[in-house]
């Protein structure tokens, strides 16, 4: 089976590609497969944004298709960034800029307590739909610690590592991540699912 990935990260197909092979499954990229395709994310949940994604490939490409969409969900600000956490602060920003914002508007504010969330949606052509997701609870440091990764990885802390995401390898941060999480669920319903047919 052929399966598109909605994504043009080369480092995240890479991923994808080394967890699916062995199902059978051909991950081919979206240039691969001749389109692409700019989908705005207007939902309001990760769920929502995934599904936009892969349905859109799906439809433009007449093959199974997957996306994935992550966040960081702060408590104390009520779940914010969420599914805008790649927007915070208005475009234009570095991620450095995003994540002392972030900082900026925790200041004085608990718990400090967060989850950083993936969700993977993969369409089929038959209609046929699998919802994957992961999680990585952690809390939110008050100044950035480590050099690696990217994104807010220097001020998220993983309690029980005692270190932040920018001090991992990524070797441990896939063994632990939001990503790694959601996409060992997704390659374990879609064997599940390649079984069944
Ligand atoms: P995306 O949906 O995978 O593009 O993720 C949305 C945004 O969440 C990214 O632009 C990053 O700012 C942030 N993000 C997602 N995953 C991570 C991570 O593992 N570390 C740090 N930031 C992340």
């Amino acid at each position: 089976m052929k399966l598109v990935v909605a994504s043009r990260n080369e480092h995240k197909l890479a991923e994808i590609r080394t967890i699916l092979t062995h199902l059978g499954v051909e991950v081919c990229s979206e240039e691969e497969v001749g389109v692409t395709l700019e989908v705005e994310e207007t939902g309001t949940t990760f769920e929502e944004n995934s599904m936009l994604k892969a349905k859109a490939v799906m439809e433009a490409t007449g093959l199974a298709a997957m996306a994935d969409d992550s966040g960081l969900c702060v408590d104390c600000l009520n779940g914010a960034p969420g599914v805008y956490t790649a927007r915070y602060g208005g475009p234009g920003l570095s991620d450095a800029q995003r994540y002392r914002l972030l900082l900026e508007n925790m200041r004085g504010q608990t718990p400090r307590t967060a989850k950083f969330v993936t969700v993977i949606t993969c369409c089929f052509p038959n209609g046929d739909v699998i919802v994957a997701r992961g999680e990585c609870p952690g809390t939110i440091t008050y100044a950035p610690i480590g050099k690696g990764g990217f994104g807010y990885d220097p001020v998220f802390f993983v309690p029980h590592l005692k270190k932040t995401f920018a001090q991992l390898t990524p070797e441990e941060k896939n063994a632990i991540s939001h990503r790694g999480r959601a996409l060992r669920d997704f390659a374990e319903k879609l064997e599940a699912y390649l079984k069944d047919r």
